[in-house]
């Protein structure tokens, strides 16, 4: 039954040469740090190569958005799911369609500062992120940018404002996990001796004129007008695709490595959802979640590495995540007309190197669907598995660190 990995099948690439583009920030691909978001130069790459004129793309883990941005300057109609609904609060950038000029927003920003009412959100757990002079100030702000009646202008502020709520509060800014560091303390305690009001506001500008640089490179590469729906705050695992599609495009989430809404919970309550929203998403992240219907696995390499997994936990994780990943594809595929293209690396479980495309390879041959190619690159650089800090959530150990990403291509 083992699909051995084919050779003449694998290519060893580097997509930032395979499809040349100014960098890996450029326009709205660089706008917020999502976690583990693709560079666009895989997406863009697959997109040219394997969908034709008039294919409607569908990403079921969007995470950023990042298909859909490029599904918006390739001129494709597009789908996009996520739990985290950061997706979309991110995705309203792509519906600007023309400059916004800087005056207007720096003067709304210079009445934003001016306010009196408070907004503190919904969450017992604030102030273990903030000192009360700074979650004050930051409560400011956020109740004047909710009144600004200017709906563009408005979603500019809200972004700088999360940006700056972030960089005033006890997180570490260089994890993507939400995570309160000693060194991110040494920050705020040097920010509170000195002049930090003055700080925060030119910081919040500079944070403004950040995003209307990103928004200005969007447009100057001329954005087709296209037909995209966003589903975010949506679970895969049970949510129905109502139509059919050409393409399904998407990385999903790599084993254990992330947890997303937690990485996003200080953003998701200044945006406004409760305590109980919140909650009851990172409950249904994968592979985090206990309710998963058992799927049959059609792949000897999963099997086995079941088998060479020691730790009972993470065996239980292991099995979690393919159920879930596997079981809601394999649900997904039967509304593909063409193509999924499936972006993962090698991860580990403890010692164990999992290699989840070949497993998906596996799986979905089986199923009768054809190998088409499998692209590996060198991961060059990728926040999320660079630090010390960061522990594995399952195992609590350290990430080991991934060598290679891989773009697994399967058609009917
Ligand atoms: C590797 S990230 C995708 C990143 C994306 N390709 C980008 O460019 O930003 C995997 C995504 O899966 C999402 N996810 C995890 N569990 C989910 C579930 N049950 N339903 C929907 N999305 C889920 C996470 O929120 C995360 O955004």
């Amino acid at each position: 039954m083992r699909v051995l990995v084919r050779e003449h099948l694998t290519e060893y690439v580097s997509f930032r040469d395979l499809y040349v583009y100014p960098s890996t920030n450029y326009g709205l691909f660089g706008l917020y740090r999502y976690p583990a978001k693709f560079i666009p130069q895989v997406v863009l790459y697959a997109i040219r190569e394997y969908a034709q004129s008039g294919d409607v793309v569908f990403d079921p883990f969007a995470g950023n958005g990042t298909v859909g941005i490029a599904c918006r300057l390739l001129g494709h109609d597009y789908e996009l799911w996520d739990i985290n609904p950061m997706l979309s609060f991110l995705h309203n950038f792509c519906h600007i369609n023309s400059a916004v000029p800087t005056k207007e927003v720096i003067k709304s920003l210079e009445e934003v500062q001016k306010s009196r009412g408070v907004y503190i959100p919904h969450w017992d757990n604030i102030t273990y992120w903030y000192p009360e002079s700074f979650l004050e100030e930051l409560g400011r702000l956020r109740y004047a940018i909710e009144k600004l009646e200017n709906y563009q202008v408005k979603l500019i502020l809200l972004l700088a404002f999360l940006k700056t709520a972030k960089y005033f509060s006890y997180a570490d800014e260089k994890v993507h996990k939400l995570y309160r560091s000693k060194k991110a303390k040494e920050k705020v305690e040097k920010l509170l001796k000195d002049n930090w009001r003055s700080f925060m506001r030119e910081n919040l500008r500079s944070n403004v004129v950040y995003i209307l640089e990103k928004l200005q490179e969007y447009l100057s590469e001329k954005p087709k007008e296209v037909q995209g729906v966003v589903m975010a705050g949506v679970d895969t695992l049970r949510q129905e695709l109502h139509k059919d599609v050409d393409i399904l495009l998407t990385s999903p989430p790599y084993l254990q490595a992330q947890e997303y809404i937690r990485s996003t919970k200080l953003e998701l309550f200044w945006l406004g959802h409760t305590q109980e929203q919140v909650s009851q998403l990172s409950k249904r992240e994968i592979p985090y979640r206990k309710d998963v219907l058992e799927v049959s696995i059609e792949s000897e390499t999963y099997h086995v590495l079941y088998e060479a997994i020691r730790e009972e936990k993470l065996r239980e994780v292991y099995k979690k995540y393919f159920m879930s990943v596997v079981g809601s594809l394999q649900r997904l595929s039967e509304k593909v007309r063409k193509r999924m293209l499936i972006f993962v690396g090698p991860v580990y479980s403890g010692d164990v190197k999992v290699p989840i495309d070949n497993i998906l390879l596996e799986h979905f041959t089986y199923l009768g669907w054809k190998h088409v190619r499998t692209y590996v690159d060198k991961v060059k650089s990728r926040v999320m598995f660079n630090t010390k800090d960061f522990l594995n959530p399952a195992s609590k150990r350290e990430n080991k660190r991934m060598e290679t990403e891989h773009l697994l291509v399967i058609e009917r």
